[in-house]
């Protein structure tokens, strides 16, 4: 084969690679192995020198032409591969920018808290103080100063959690170890108000309050009270009917009725519970109410001479009422929720409806 067919033969091979190519790394391979230092076509330019003078001329001529042939294939297969690989690497990382976002979720208050807060505006609004308690507390404000001492058959339906305190300090009240518990009721703040604030008190005290009961539909172990406290000169069982009255329509609507039966707690003599009118049935009788037409929603009652007294204010001076309620019920009633234990579900389907 002569010199200028080999070349022919070299470069119809080299542009069959160079259109074959599928890669920018493949032709520069091609590239490398046909015009790179010790490539095939570099190598004939190379050895011009040894070809016969005569046929010089037409072999120069012949590899120049497959120089130029080569690097403009290679050129053009270039710029072809590189928009190719640009568009695949544009399609690899596209945003799809008509998707619809992801909405942050944004939290929000709980329905206890919610109703807390509710409960607590209407009384600041008849110009009540928030107060707080302790949740660990001791038997004496949780039970003796409530007028409930040690043997009290009242004492059996609040069991609860007794606190064994390791800190070996003797408080006033702390007789024994069995003495520090999780308060079963939100009482007590009335005691630690009537000793530490002044006359008169108009007092309103939500929190947590612990029993020893398993949770069913109308029972936590934990759950919220409310408790009101009002000592003031001249306060009659009038001024407790008329703010409670007034609460409960703040609370569960105008058209709603209230009913005080008459009941009995330790620390209040009157007491009474008091009921609000069905709001599913409007007092005809149906499940939620039990048929009778009515719901319970809180205690109340005078505060008892004994319980001023002890308190260290003088009955023949002072009276008062107290009041005292489950935050987790008042919302169940008010939303028609039928099982407490929803209300710490933390299913989200649930709570978002309020
Ligand atoms: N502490 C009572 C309870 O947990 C509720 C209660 C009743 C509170 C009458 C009061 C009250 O202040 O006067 O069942």
């Amino acid at each position: 084969m002569s010199l200028v067919d080999e070349l022919s033969a070299l470069a119809d091979k080299t542009l069959a690679e160079i259109a074959s190519a599928t890669s920018s790394s493949e032709l520069e391979a091609v590239r490398v192995a046909v015009v790179g230092k010790s490539g095939t076509l570099t190598a004939y330019l190379r050895s011009m020198g040894n070809v016969p003078k005569e046929e010089r001329a037409e072999v120069g001529k012949s590899v120049n032409a497959t120089r130029v042939r080569v690097e403009q294939a290679l050129e053009e297969a270039k710029s072809r591969l590189a928009a190719a690989e640009l568009a695949s690497s544009i399609e690899d990382a596209a945003v799809d920018v008509t998707l619809p976002g992801r909405a942050q979720q944004i939290g929000s208050r709980h329905l206890i808290n919610g109703m807390i807060d509710e409960l607590c505006e209407i009384f600041l609004g008849l110009g009540y103080s928030v107060v707080e308690g302790p949740e660990v507390e001791t038997d004496y404000y949780n039970f003796e100063a409530l007028n409930a001492p040690a043997d009290h058959p009242s004492r059996s339906m609040q069991d609860t959690f007794y606190v064994h305190d390791r800190s070996g300090e003797k408080s006033t009240h702390i007789q024994s170890e069995s003495d520090v518990l999780l308060r079963t009721q939100t009482s007590g703040v009335q005691i630690h108000a009537m000793e530490d604030r002044e006359l008169p008190i108009y007092v309103i005290a939500p929190g947590k309050v612990y029993r020893r009961d398993v949770a069913d539909p109308s029972h936590l172990p934990q759950f919220h009270q409310i408790e009101g406290l009002v000592v003031d000169k001249g306060i009659t069982f009038g001024d407790l009917k008329g703010t409670l009255e007034y609460a409960c329509r703040a609370i569960f609507g105008p058209e709603r009725k209230t009913r005080f039966r008459a009941h009995y707690f330790p620390f209040t003599e009157p007491s009474a519970e008091v009921d609000v009118s069905c709001g599913i049935c409007h007092g005809e009788g149906c499940r939620m109410c039990k048929g009778t037409g009515w719901l319970e929603i809180l205690g109340c009652g005078m505060v008892d001479p004994n319980v001023l007294e002890m308190s260290g204010i003088d009955p023949e001076v002072y009276s008062g009422f107290a009041f005292g309620c489950g935050v987790e019920r008042i919302a169940c009633l008010k939303y028609d929720v039928p099982d407490l234990r929803m209300l710490l579900e933390g299913d989200m389907r649930f709570l978002r409806q309020f």
